[in-house]
């Protein structure tokens, strides 16, 4: 009777982690719509600490190699390839971030030079190693959205 418990256990245990992974959207599956991407690509909220941490990350997003962001001015190196991103929760909502991070070619041009952080389609120029991969993972997108909408004048 132990035993049968124990496997019981075990079981139920697979069958949690194999739906929590089911809730992710899949890269080649985001919904981007005129209004941007409107569902979480997890489900989870996302947490804006963790964000910032990602954002100013030089292997994650490297956001500030191309965008200056004055709430991290301890950070060295803000580039000014993009716009600023002070205040840039007051020109656009939660989904329209969440489209530009997941895949800025979506919501600007095929020619943008943002990556897309959340897309399969890397460009020639990218790392090999990223064929078939994306530069951040559903989780880490959503943690970036909040942090960005932290980012209020
Ligand atoms: C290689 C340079 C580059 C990197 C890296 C980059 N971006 Fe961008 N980003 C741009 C450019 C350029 C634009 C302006 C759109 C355009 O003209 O293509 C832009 C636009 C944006 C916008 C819209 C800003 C506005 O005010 O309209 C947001 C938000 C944004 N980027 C967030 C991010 C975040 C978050 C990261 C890191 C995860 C990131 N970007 C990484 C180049 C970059």
């Amino acid at each position: 009777m132990r035993r049968m418990k124990f496997t019981l256990g075990a079981v139920t245990a697979l069958a949690l982690s194999t739906a929590a992974f089911a809730s992710e959207v899949a890269p080649d599956a985001v919904d981007f719509t005129d209004d941007g991407v409107t569902m979480s690509l997890t489900g989870v909220a996302g947490d804006p600490v963790a964000g910032a941490e990602t954002f100013k990350s030089r292997k994650l997003g490297n956001c500030l190699a191309c965008h200056a962001n004055s709430d991290m001015s301890g950070e060295l190196f803000h580039g000014d390839v993009g716009p600023e991103l002070d205040g840039v929760a007051d020109r656009w909502d939660e989904p329209m971030l969440r489209a530009i991070v997941a895949n800025s070619k979506q919501i600007f041009t095929d020619e943008t030079i943002m990556p897309g952080f959340y897309s399969l389609e890397v460009g020639a120029h990218l790392n090999e190693d990223l064929v078939g991969k994306t530069i951040l993972s559903a989780q880490q997108v959503e943690d970036v959205v909040a942090y960005l909408g932290t980012l209020k004048e």
